[in-house]
């Protein structure tokens, strides 16, 4: 199947690793041009190296999605360096924790407005495009009750909310916006992988509820973010794919 997605232009935030990496790297692959940020310079420096190997146009910024301003100034150049945007993808997440209300206002900040900043900074490229695509990355943790109450889960909740009801506006211009919410996922420098050597029983317990008997993996995530966000998708908006390896128990209707 051609997923239609060669000379698209796709921004992708905090891609130097894990899942918003093999993001990027599918992308580039499908013959798309893209653009990627991250806080450390020589990660960006790295994946920008590793990506250009497909042979399509890659920019990477050292860029830090809590700063509001400078972040929507990074998303407004790089669509025009590129070209345009069909396809943006917030990928960045402050992540879990429980350390009071410091975690609400950094995944305020990051995992919800990260995305709602971007969207709002590029829509006007994403109009532009004939085929625009939003794709945010949740969490199985907002769906179903997981590890402890957080902010983390919460403000993903709300990130699901707003793509839906964003979809119903935007695909007018034919924008379609959907979430992917992964289950646990390891990979080198990930989260998963620190839970598993700091608090071995977290890790067991949660590995325990895998169907398969093994955590998921960045490719198995970003090979549907990559469908989702390609016109082969054009009938699906609004969606919330869960991505967990038959994790959660809910029956979804
Ligand atoms: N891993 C899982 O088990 C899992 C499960 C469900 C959902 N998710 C979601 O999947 C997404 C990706 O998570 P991940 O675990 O694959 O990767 P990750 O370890 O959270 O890192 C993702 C990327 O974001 C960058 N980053 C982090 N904070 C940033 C900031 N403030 N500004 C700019 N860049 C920033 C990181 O580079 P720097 O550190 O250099 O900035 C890195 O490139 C997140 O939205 C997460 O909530 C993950």
């Amino acid at each position: 199947m051609d997923l239609g997605l060669k000379g698209k232009k796709a921004i992708i935030t905090g891609a130097t690793r894990g899942i918003g990496r093999r993001i990027a790297d599918i992308l580039a692959a499908e013959g798309c041009d893209i653009a990627i940020c991250a806080r450390k310079p020589e990660e960006v420096e790295e994946a920008v190296t590793a990506l250009k190997a497909h042979g399509t146009k890659v920019l990477g910024s050292v860029v830090n999605v809590k700063d509001a301003e400078p972040y929507k100034a990074w998303l407004v150049e790089t669509a025009e360096k590129l070209g345009g945007c069909d396809i943006f993808i917030p990928n960045v997440s402050a992540g879990g924790g429980m350390d009071g209300e410091k975690n609400w206002y950094r995944n305020f900040e990051i995992d919800l407005m990260g995305a709602v900043r971007g969207c709002e900074a590029l829509m006007p490229a994403l109009k532009e495009s004939g085929h625009g695509s939003i794709v945010f990355i949740g969490t199985t943790a907002a769906v179903e009750t997981f590890m402890a109450p957080m902010a983390y889960n919460a403000l993903k909740a709300a990130l699901i909310t707003y793509a839906k009801q964003l979809s119903q506006v935007t695909f007018r211009r034919n924008i379609r916006v959907n979430v992917v919410s992964p289950g646990p996922i390891i990979f080198e420098g990930g989260s998963w992988e620190q839970i598993k050597a700091s608090q071995p029983q977290i890790y067991e317990s949660t590995l325990a509820q895998q169907p398969s008997g093994r955590m998921g993996e960045p490719e198995e995530v970003a090979r549907c973010v990559v469908f989702l966000a390609s016109p082969a998708a054009s009938w699906v908006t609004g969606t919330n794919l869960i991505v967990d390896g038959g994790m959660t128990k809910r029956v979804q209707f």
